[in-house]
């Protein structure tokens, strides 16, 4: 991956996803966390501070080991036990039928097989258990999808293959996920081309 991908890119991850505006977003889909949880793609656990009481536990799930060590603190600070238990949201190392609930958020854009993902999700969770997510991908306008496509090739490069276009509630259907709840809107104080978000809640079959 080399030194930008590993060093620096979790690095600015951490900053950006960290800013004021974000923290609103971050309480909203952590609300309704329950017991067991898995997280997929944890980065430097920025949502640790808004787990909800009810959280027993969390399984992160997070390849870059900067973005770990970055969670030092906050993870000192919360009761919540948090184990860094897999590096790759493509294969949880986790018995089906395992977690109440997971949570991914600003992640499903940049993992490969998303698909796969979504399938794993899908497998670890119990039913009537809940996957809650917040995720940007394809806007509902086609001015701002026209600047996704023509973006997205850079944004990958820069952002460790982040897409812009992925349709995260069409993901969820195809992987056999039933959307109880769901806001979507541009993120204020960002480019509508980035900020096109969807913030839920999906049921397992
Ligand atoms: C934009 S960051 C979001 C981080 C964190 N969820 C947040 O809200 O601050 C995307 C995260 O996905 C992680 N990621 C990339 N590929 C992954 C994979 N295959 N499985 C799990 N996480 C992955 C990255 O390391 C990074 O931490």
């Amino acid at each position: 991956m080399g030194i930008y991908g590993e060093q620096v890119l979790p690095r600015i991850v951490n900053v950006a996803c960290g800013m004021k505006v974000v923290r609103e977003q971050r309480q909203r889909v952590c609300d309704g966390l329950h017991g067991q949880v898995v997280e997929v793609g944890f980065g430097s656990g920025l949502n640790v501070p808004f787990y909800p009481d009810a959280v027993s536990s969390v399984v992160a799930i997070e390849p870059a080991d900067v973005g770990w060590k970055l969670a030092a603190k906050r993870l000192a600070s919360s009761n919540v036990p948090v184990e860094r238990s897999g590096l790759d949201g493509q294969s949880l190392p986790l018995a089906n039928d395992s977690c109440d609930t997971a949570l991914t958020t600003w992640t499903l854009c940049t993992i490969p097989d998303v698909e796969t993902a979504l399938l794993e999700l899908r497998r670890v969770l119990k039913p009537g258990g809940a996957l809650h997510f917040v995720e940007h991908g394809l806007a509902p306008d086609d001015s701002v999808r026209r600047w996704q496509h023509r973006l997205e090739p850079i944004q990958k490069r820069v952002f460790g293959g982040c897409h812009l276009t992925r349709p995260t509630v069409g993901l969820l259907k195809g992987a056999g996920f039933t959307i109880s709840e769901l806001d979507t809107y541009y993120e204020k104080g960002v480019p509508k081309a980035l900020g096109a978000n969807s913030l839920g809640v999906a049921r397992p079959p």
